[in-house]
Parts: structure tokens; sequence; C-alpha cells
């Protein structure tokens, strides 16, 4: 059974004049996780945030920083986004040639490693890789933008997820990431999912406390 579900807001659709105060309005109303979305604009056709802002928001937070790299190469960047905060970081790998490479780079660091699956990317990728990680995260858009629709032909892959960490036997967790609302978070949920990611339905919200409340199932 998948454990206590816990909300990871993405500060990706925050008001980024005032990112440092909406870290503080996420983590008091109740945010497990911040979700930081980190892309280069060549993995994935966006620009957002580098290990410099991940410096300025710690002080704002105690809650874990869950750093999501859709950034390639990846692996210069660890350590620098380890040094500022970071205590997940979670790679995609399409972004590199040596994934297990980087896994280990990550935990050599002291940090989680998770391992990102797009839409298109096979659930056995992760198979010989499993034991390297923390986190798997299903990607239930395309990378690269908040407000998209979720994309229901992924929630065979997080049941197939969910399969894979009860077999192992160890504490995986189980993020999804993309389009969720009440709604769908109650099927990410039902297929196995643990932690939610939720950008447009947090902080479009008028209320973050009971946005993240409803997401809760
Ligand atoms: C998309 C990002 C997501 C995004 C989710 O590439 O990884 O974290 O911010 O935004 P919503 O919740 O609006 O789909
Ligand atoms: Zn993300």
């Amino acid at each position: 059974m998948a454990s206590r579900i816990r909300i990871a807001p993405s500060i990706l659709s925050a008001d980024f004049a005032r990112l440092g105060q909406e870290v503080e309005a996420v983590d008091r109303a109740g945010a497990d996780l911040i979700h930081i979305d980190v892309m280069d604009g060549h993995f994935v056709p966006n620009l957002t945030i580098g290990p410099v802002v991940v410096r300025a928001l710690r002080p704002h937070s105690k809650k874990p920083f869950d750093c999501h790299l859709m950034i390639a190469p990846a692996d210069p960047y660890i350590a620098a986004f380890a040094e500022a905060g970071a205590d997940i970081i979670s790679i995609h790998p399409e972004a590199g040639p040596h994934p297990h490479r980087t896994l280990q780079l990550i935990r050599s660091l002291g940090k989680k490693a998770g391992y990102v699956l797009n839409p298109g990317t096979p659930i056995e990728t992760i198979d010989p890789l499993f034991d390297m990680i923390d986190l798997l995260l299903i990607m239930t858009v395309n990378p690269g933008f908040g407000g998209q629709e979720f994309l229901g032909s992924q929630l065979e892959k997080i049941r197939a997820a969910r399969v894979r960490i009860e077999n192992s036997g160890r504490e995986v967790m189980l993020e999804v990431d993309g389009g969720i609302n009440p709604g769908t978070a109650r099927q990410a949920i039902a297929a196995g999912a643990d932690v939610l990611v939720a950008g447009t339905a947090v902080f479009h919200s008028g209320d973050y406390a009971s946005a993240i409340a409803s997401l809760r199932g």
C-alpha cells in the first residue's frame, strides 16, 4: 500500500517576483515538499530556475526541496544544486548517456536521487537502476510547462511503478507530475502514487491551504 500522500507544490506557477514569500505561503499552507522545476531551453522548450535561485529560496522553508532537473547535460550542475540546498535531485534518462553515473553522483553528495519517466519512456527503463533511486517520478504531461492536461494514458505506468516498489520492499517515493487537480489526484492516488506535484492547482487557487488539502484525496 502507498503511504501517506504528500503534496509538492511546483513553484513554476508561483509569482516569480515574490518567490520567497510564495514558498513561505505554501509551506504554511501544508506543503510537504517544495517542487522546483529546472529547465534549460534545450532539453525542454522553456527556461526557468538555476542554483542561485534555489540558494536564495533555501532560508524561506525547512521543507525538502524537490529539484526536478529538465536539463541536458545534468551532471555538470548536480553539485551546484546539492550545495544550493536541494534535498532530492531528479533526472531524466534522456538527458545523458550515463544515468547510473548521475544517480551515483547525486547519492555521493548525500542527496536523494530521483528518476523521471516522460510519457513516452517505458517503465522498464528503471529496472536496471531501481536500487539507485529514492524517488520515481511519472510525468503525466510532456515536461516544459505548467497548466497542461493530465495524460490518463500514464495511469498504467503508475500502477506498474507501484508494483515494482512493493516488490522491492524498499521505501521509494512514487511521484506524479503534471495536470494534477482534485479529480486527477484521486486517479493518481488510486493507481499508487504517494507524492503529487501541483503547480496550477495550488498557485492559481485563491486559498493555498484548501487547494493543498483538496489534493490529498
Ligand atoms: C512540467 C513541470 C511541472 C509543472 C506542473 O514540466 O515538471 O512540475 O509545474 O504544473 P501543473 O501542475 O500546472 O501541471
Ligand atoms: Zn516538475
